[in-house]
């Protein structure tokens, strides 16, 4: 099954599990949702975060400075922290990305006059101060409540910069490096679950084969080490998109330890999960991604297409891991995924601030729905990125706050974190539209049950009809339904620090007859309905 490119020719490896649907539109899709067969737990870490050293994500973003008249603690941004805290982050990935393997964490701690800068070559070529560092983020995680996840540099780093970092963050004992933390004003080791090896080490990280990474990731995994009571969880850098065999390469490696049924330690697995990144990026060309927020239907159509093909991917993903870990003991991560847009008009092209509209709101919900279908093997997801790039959560404009249309989702879905998924399956015909040859699924819905409650999500991709859902709630009747939706007049609306088109509201056109919920969603619009069920 193997070749020597990194790039995988599909057909190799994994047949595509998704069938073509039949292309008849319709305005009524009926499903049925067992509330009674709970499935496996949807980790919240599917709701994790990404914040790399990239345009204005970590400083204007994040990070503020103790002097700015933004307020701040401890120079961190706290509108940004409140906007997340109500969101539940479980955890935020950094420093890259590309930067976090041009990145060298030494650089960035001790008194801020005396860190070196550095050029952060990858993102706008500019000048790193080195301002924010481990310290800082450490400080962020705690005041978000949030699990770090700590990328090493593999591509220019050294296996002993990799280890003393580590032992820098969570050593108690009075070690060197232990030491050195304690003379930069913190005593008490930190917390830190998730180690990254790297990052695209096919690209950025490094240029690659998945060959000589999966050398690199044991040799890397083996000496970042646990201390004390810490437990890493190591997250080898794993494929672009549909790169199965990179998965597979990696599997391999790791092969002759997956039979021990532990997961760290010495002799052990020397990583425990195997990431992969997927953007939703429409082209023609990388040149011209088109933009975030002047688009007609037909190309809204053409990026919902290149949404959801994320199901087929991760499912391309979980099939070869299958072969090779049934016992699904290796954790499957994307730890970067959402749009990718052209910058926004006058812009640094390397800052990749894009805005962010009802388009990207209904790309994360049809993520979160295939997240939670595949919530056997996809332990972790991280949104690209949190603040000010990519598909960010918040916008910051001096001293306002924006929150996106995709925040919104993830504020309506958060209910789903740590929830067991349900089976939600449609029954008869699904509503499709033809795109260019392919049959889109303008429907989208998945479920949870937590503490005596159920979480639904659905989604309405068609452009301009509204969708009549008919739920068949099975396995205890429906208390107290509660509809929440998102949607705006046009699938084009984004909020500014002036004008916000895109709220959330009550949905009003929900009714309960018979065991059978029924919603009306408008146009473009993504809701939520949450309900009890029998003890
Ligand atoms: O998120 C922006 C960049 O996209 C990341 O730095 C890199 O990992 C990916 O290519």
């Amino acid at each position: 099954m193997l070749t020597d490119d990194h790039r995988v020719d599909e057909s190799l490896t994994v047949a595509d599990p998704t069938p073509d649907a039949p292309p008849a539109p319709a305005t009524r899709v009926r499903a049925v949702l067992d509330v009674d067969l709970p499935g496996p737990r949807i980790n919240r870490h599917l709701y994790g975060h990404f914040a790399e050293h990239l345009g204005r994500c970590i400083y204007g973003g994040f990070w503020v400075g103790e002097d700015s008249e933004i307020p701040n603690e401890g120079g961190l941004r706290l509108d940004v922290v409140e906007a997340l805290r109500a969101l539940d982050i479980p955890n935020l990935r950094w420093p890259g990305g590309c930067f976090a393997d041009t990145y060298h964490w030494r650089d960035g701690v001790g008194p801020r006059e005396d860190r070196p800068a550095m050029v952060n070559s990858h993102w706008g070529d500019v000048v790193e101060d080195n301002s924010f560092g481990t310290h800082e983020f450490m400080a962020l995680c705690e005041l978000l409540g949030a699990d770090p996840y700590v990328s090493a540099n593999v591509g220019s780093g050294t296996v002993r910069e990799a280890a003393e970092w580590i032992e820098y963050l969570t050593r108690a004992d009075d070690s060197p490096m232990a030491r050195l933390r304690r003379s930069h004003g913190r005593d008490e080791p930190w917390t830190v679950p998730f180690w990254g090896l790297g990052n695209e080490p096919w690209g950025c990280g490094g240029g690659m084969s998945s060959g000589a990474y999966a050398e690199l990731a044991r040799q890397y995994g083996t000496y970042s080490l646990d201390h004390g009571d810490n437990r890493l969880y190591r997250i080898a850098a794993g494929a672009a998109d549909a790169d199965y065999r990179w998965t597979e390469v990696l599997l391999q490696n790791l092969g002759r330890y997956l039979g021990d049924g532990e997961v760290t330690g010495h002799g052990k697995n020397t990583y425990q999960a195997i990431s992969f990144h997927h953007y939703t990026i429409v082209g023609p060309t990388w040149e011209e991604k088109g933009s975030a927020t002047r688009f007609d239907d037909d190309e809204y159509y053409r990026t919902m297409v290149k949404a959801t093909e994320i199901e087929r991917i991760i499912a391309g993903h979980a099939h070869v891991m299958d072969a090779y870990d049934p016992d699904k003991r290796v954790g499957l991560v994307l730890d970067e995924w959402g749009t990718w847009f052209d910058v926004e008009p006058g812009t640094n092209p390397g800052f990749l601030f894009q805005q962010n509209t009802v388009r990207d709101a209904l790309v994360a919900s049809v993520h979160f729905d295939a997240f939670h279908r595949h919530a056997d093997r996809l332990v972790m997801a991280n949104i690209a990125q949190t603040v000010n790039v990519l598909q960010a959560m918040l916008l910051t404009d001096g001293d306002a706050l924006v929150l996106t249309p995709s925040y919104h989702v993830f504020a309506m879905n958060k209910g789903h974190q740590d929830a067991a998924s349900l089976p939600l399956t449609v029954r008869g015909e699904t509503p499709v539209r033809d795109v260019d040859g392919t049959g889109l699924p303008t429907f989208s819905g998945s479920a949870s049950t937590k503490d005596g409650s159920v979480l639904v999500s659905l989604s309405n991709l068609h452009a301009t009809e509204a969708l009549v859902v008919e739920l068949d709630v099975r396995g205890s009747a429906v208390g107290a339904p509660v509809g929440r939706l998102l949607s705006a007049e046009t699938v084009t609306a984004h909020n500014t620090a002036t004008d916000t088109p895109v709220q959330v509201r009550d949905l009003d056109d929900l009714s309960v007859e018979g065991g059978v919920l029924r919603v009306t969603l408008p146009a473009h619009s993504f809701a939520t309905v949450s309900f009890t069920v029998d003890a």
